[in-house]
């Protein structure tokens, strides 16, 4: 299976660049230290797919899911919603900058895939 490596130097914080990986959107979110606060904040009963941030992230300033929204697979927006993480356009699920689902009809979070940091500029995914 093909694996990508991404510059995070490239990635500026507060941003969610894009990036194709295996047929799907990667998004890769360069998160700030309020947004870090307000995910780690969050209480697992506000939930509908109960995860805790730390759960979601190895590195809490990067945030890397699987661009593809739960509910029919259509490609949320980033930095947009009512929870300021991403929100899909087609049918109105918002998400946090965790990627978890907090309002609208999906029912899941984003996926989180398989990655590792082999250096601090670094990330390979897959
Ligand atoms: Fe995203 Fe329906 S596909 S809300």
């Amino acid at each position: 299976m093909s694996k990508i490596e991404i510059k995070l130097s490239e990635i500026p914080e507060g941003k969610n660049m894009t990036f194709k990986w295996r047929g799907k959107p990667l998004f890769v979110r360069h998160r700030t230290e309020k947004e870090i606060a307000a995910e780690d904040a969050v209480s697992l009963a506000e939930l509908r797919d109960p995860q805790e941030d730390k759960d979601r992230v190895i590195n809490p300033k990067w945030v890397i899911v699987i661009g593809v929204c739960t509910h029919l697979g259509c490609v949320p927006i980033s930095n947009a919603g009512d929870y300021g993480g991403y929100y899909c356009p087609c049918h109105g699920s918002h998400y946090d900058a965790s990627g978890r689902i907090r309002k609208g009809p999906a029912p899941l979070n984003l996926e989180v895939p398989y990655y590792e940091f082999p250096d601090d500029d670094t990330v390979v995914v897959g």
